[in-house]
């Protein structure tokens, strides 16, 4: 697991979208994790910036994390239609390939398995963008999920609706239940990139990043990740007991190693 801490979230949608903009140059048909919430903002930003400046995502595929069910398809909120108005519409993304578990489907456990079989059938995912949830969840695996766990549906802890009420009008209108990738879904991804901002994470992030790896703190399954990269702020920072040691990790790198 790499730290890194940066001052600003541009400079950390910008460390961010280097990593997917040299996997996409090295790699035309790449496979890239969409996540949703607002930490992934400024990584979309900053490649719909690149986009408009040449970089082509023509090739690429997309599979969203996870997905509300029970909203209608199409309802504003819904993930599908979050990933479509924050990232995939604004580059040249083909439509037919970006992908969302169907929280719609009437047969939500065949479409867990469909889902499932489809990021298997594009290759794997080579790059997953992933937040971090306040109770340490990724995706919306939530604390108590099993660290082998692959997509299926899950009911949000009361924390998470209330944490997510501010997209809606209010927080009956948050649904109890989502499908989701699940922990052994995100740890197949090649290179997780999790990008995390301000003082409301600064426990989640210690939890996960110097905690034990636990069903409790779902994101701490990270820490049996290969190429894991953990990108935040100083306030996200603010209760890493090896903040030190990381920034000078990270300072002190060969200039070749790249994130
Ligand atoms: C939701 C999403 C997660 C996201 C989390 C944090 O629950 N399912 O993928 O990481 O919210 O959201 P935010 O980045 O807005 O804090």
């Amino acid at each position: 697991m790499e730290v890194i801490i940066l001052p600003t979230s541009k400079e950390i949608g910008a460390l961010a979208a280097d990593s997917i903009e040299a996997l996409v140059r090295n790699k035309p048909n790449a496979v890239i994790g969409l996540a949703t919430g607002s930490s992934p903002l400024p990584i979309y930003d900053e490649l719909a910036r690149r986009h408009d400046e040449g970089l082509s995502f023509e090739g690429v595929s997309g599979f969203a994390l996870d997905e509300y069910v029970g909203l209608p398809v199409g309802h504003y909120e819904s993930y599908r239609e979050v990933i479509r108005r924050e990232f995939t519409n604004r580059v040249d993304v083909t439509a037919e390939n970006v992908h969302g578990p169907d929280g719609a489907s009437d047969d939500i456990a065949g479409a867990c398995l469909a889902y499932e079989a489809a990021i298997v059938a594009a290759g794997g995912i080579d790059l997953q963008i992933l937040g971090v949830g306040t109770n340490g969840h990724i995706g919306f695996n939530e604390p108590g999920s099993s660290l082998a766990s692959r997509t299926r549906i899950k009911t949000l802890a009361e924390q998470t609706r209330q944490d997510n009420a501010r997209f809606f009008d209010n927080i009956d209108q948050v649904p109890h239940h989502v499908v989701t990738q699940g922990l052994g879904t995100i740890m197949d991804a090649r290179h997780v990139v999790l990008v995390a901002f301000g003082a409301g994470k600064a426990e989640a992030v210690r939890d996960f990043v110097e905690g034990p790896v636990t069903a409790s703190c779902p994101a701490s399954v990270l820490q049996f990740h290969p190429r894991a990269t953990i990108i935040i702020d100083e306030a996200a920072a603010s209760k890493l007991a090896g903040a030190d040691t990381y920034r000078h990790a990270f300072n002190n790198k060969p200039h070749w190693q790249g994130v």
